[in-house]
């Protein structure tokens, strides 16, 4: 089945956005203040990633899911610190991928190993990350500190094992799903079981919050590695077809070598072996061809179905509304 460009349908983001504006705030403010260091290239490079904003997306769903477990009363200023916690792993995260994904470009700007250098850019993550668990530990709280120790674990287990596969044509679409869990769904899990636990929610709602952050971070990451292929520079503020210049292959990818003919899939995976950028017009014409797109944006709103389904136990209320819209916006946003 070729592609159709259906345009995709926004969720109002906004209205989301506007109901965790006060935490927000509060939590942005919490960020600022607490990147402070007296060496000055960490507050450069630190302040220029932060400064660029990017989604917030984690910080908002730990404040989300602990309203909605908690109401307006279950956001404190612990879920305000776990909230700044989960941005600066996450930004560190993405310090260290752009170094490792040789990108230039993001948020809209080069990005700072592009500007510093890879050296600068490995440091200032392992400053934020080692900052992320002193915020941590000021909550004095054993299961929050196992939570994120193990998570923050499981996402370098994920990028190592994506390493393992760079350039492997062999990838399938089994081995593509272990590493987006554990490189990406897992902080999102991490954020709302923590929402839940701050809000005092029993084991049985934290396991369900749980389940619709790993969700919700399956069908956001497969909607990123459909945009790599699908979007443009300036919606995105990153580099289309990075993914392939680097030899990773994704969802989209892994589908079309699947589907291809023979003289096609052997193109393809010669493309892979070799992460080649410049091939990207004829993997995009392969994975129109076979209908790729379709069937990753098909697979990454299984996903968010199954989000929606974990909330399905939880109360009805405006929190788990939004995060029912969130899972909506993961799979429909452009950027
Ligand atoms: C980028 O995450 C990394 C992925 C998991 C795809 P985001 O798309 O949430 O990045 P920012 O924070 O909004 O820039
Ligand atoms: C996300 O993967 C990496 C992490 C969450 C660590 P990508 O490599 O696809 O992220 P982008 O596209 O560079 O943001
Ligand atoms: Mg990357
Ligand atoms: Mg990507």
């Amino acid at each position: 089945m070729p592609d159709t460009a259906t345009p995709p349908v926004q969720p109002d983001l906004r209205a989301i956005q506007a109901l965790a504006a006060p935490d927000m705030a509060a939590v942005d403010a919490l960020i600022r203040r607490r990147l402070a260091s007296d060496v000055v290239l960490i507050n450069q490079v630190a302040e220029y990633i932060i400064g660029a904003g990017g989604k917030r997306l984690r910080p908002m769903l730990l404040l989300l899911a602990a309203g909605a477990l908690g109401g307006r009363g279950g956001i404190g200023p612990d879920a305000h610190q776990l909230a700044a916690v989960v941005e600066f792993i996450h930004t560190a995260t993405l310090l260290h991928d752009d170094v490792v994904d040789e990108s230039d470009l993001r948020r809209g700007r080069r990005t700072a190993n592009a500007v510093w250098g890879n050296a600068a850019s490995v440091l200032v993550g392992d400053f934020l990350y080692s900052r992320s668990f002193q915020l941590m530990v000021e909550l004095d709280r054993l299961e929050v500190m196992r939570i994120l120790a193990d998570t923050t674990n499981t996402i370098a287990e994920g990028e190592v094992l994506q390493l393992l596969h760079v350039r492997n044509p062999d990838t399938d679409e089994a081995a593509y799903l272990r590493v987006i869990e554990r490189k990406t769904a897992i902080l999102f899990a991490a954020a709302t079981r923590l929402g839940a636990l701050l809000a005092g929610a029993d084991a049985a709602a934290c396991e369900a919050m749980h389940r619709y952050g790993l969700a919700l971070g399956y069908a956001f990451q497969i909607a990123d590695d459909v945009l790599d292929y699908a979007s443009d520079a300036e919606t995105m503020g990153k580099n289309l077809g990075d993914d392939l210049a680097e030899g990773k292959a994704t969802l989209p990818l892994i589908h079309a070598m699947r589907h291809s003919d023979a003289a096609t899939r052997g193109e393809l995976r010669r493309i892979v072996e070799h992460g080649e950028v410049d091939a990207l017009p004829t993997v995009q014409a392969a994975i129109a061809a076979c209908g790729s797109l379709a069937y990753s944006r098909q697979r990454a709103s299984e996903y968010a179905h199954a989000a929606d389904e974990a909330l399905s136990a939880l109360p009805a209320n405006e929190y788990t509304a939004a995060l029912r819209g969130l899972a909506r916006y993961a799979i429909h946003r452009d950027h």
